[in-house]
């Protein structure tokens, strides 16, 4: 038996500015992980299994635009696959901005290399998991594919030719609680809504999107100086900036709000936003003041994370 894992993620700062090649920095959650499986066919045939998706296939049935089967033949095409079973279960949120798509993709490169004897670097797993996002997404910036292979807080700024990607220090652990709004919402939707918008006004998309950079530049440089109540205003600054995108909603501001007022040092939505996940730093006194307070507003399966 092959097994494989990859973690959720939350993006601390930066979400869709990063698509307009603003910086932006992104952490591992390993408490939710995706797990790949594999073990030997019975038949001829290669299997693929994920209950939390309502899939039993083979890889024909699947088609090659399922996602799963867009994982497996990533790392090689049909005629030299051997058969096996490939079982998937993920632990994270599906369409909330924790990289739930991103995560699954990745555990399945890495078990089907394995399987093949082939070696993964994480360069390699992630360069195959961001064309398996790209056929969901249209335009992902490579944020998510780069930080849940890694597994590490990465800064990130997506560019020709090559991406930058850049581990650095946590001076001090960042605690946070991850809050969902119990909404799903489509990332491809509102990234193509944020880019109709943009183009009907590029120099106030622009400025937002600079705006956005410039808050993850100083961002970076407060957490390797451990700054965290420097963190939490620029996280406050950010959630901002995507109010003025409109890719938050009443339900995400609901709980920034309710983790301000309950004490956090700053909160903020994370990832595409219009539904999925709200992120509130907390210290750890005032941790379960804040969690009650997202709970008593409706937050839904909260975490709690430390990021170092
Ligand atoms: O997949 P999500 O919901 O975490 O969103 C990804 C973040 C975006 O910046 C909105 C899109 C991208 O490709 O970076």
């Amino acid at each position: 038996m092959i097994k494989a894992t990859a973690p959720g993620k939350v993006i601390l700062f930066g979400e869709h500015a990063v698509v307009y090649g603003r910086p932006a920095i992104a952490a591992p959650v390993g408490q939710v992980r995706a797990t790949a499986v594999i073990t030997p066919s019975p038949d001829t045939d290669i299997h693929l299994i994920a209950p939390d998706l309502n899939l039993a296939a083979t890889l024909n049935e699947a088609g090659q635009d399922n996602p799963l089967a867009a994982a497996v033949l990533q790392v090689a095409p049909f005629h030299q696959l051997p058969p096996f079973i490939l079982t998937v279960t993920s632990q994270i949120p599906i369409a909330s901005g924790m990289g739930s798509g991103a995560a699954i993709t990745a555990a399945i490169i890495r078990a089907v290399a394995h399987y093949l004897g082939l070696p993964a670097s994480n360069e390699w797993v992630s360069d195959l998991t961001y064309e398996v996002e790209k056929l969901h997404h249209g335009t992902p910036s490579g944020i998510d594919n780069t930080v849940v292979t890694y597994e590490q807080p990465v800064y990130f700024v997506r560019q020709q030719p090559q991406n930058r990607i850049e581990a650095f220090r946590v001076a001090r652990p960042l605690r946070l609680l991850i809050a969902g709004t119990g909404i799903r919402s489509s990332t491809k939707v509102v990234v193509g809504d944020v880019r109709r918008q943009w183009q009907a006004n590029p120099p106030r998309f622009e400025a937002l999107f600079d705006g956005c950079g410039q808050i993850a530049d100083q961002a970076r440089a407060a957490i390797e100086q451990g700054d965290l109540a420097e963190i939490g205003r620029l996280m406050n600054q950010n959630h901002a900036l995507l109010q003025e995108m409109t890719v938050s909603s009443p339900d995400l501001d609901r709980l920034v709000t309710a983790a301000l007022q309950a004490g956090a040092l700053g909160a903020k939505m994370s990832g595409a936003g219009r539904g999925g996940n709200i992120i509130a730093l907390v210290e750890a006194e005032g941790e379960t003041a804040v969690r009650e307070a997202l709970l008593m507003n409706r937050g839904t399966a909260i975490l709690s994370s430390v990021v170092e």
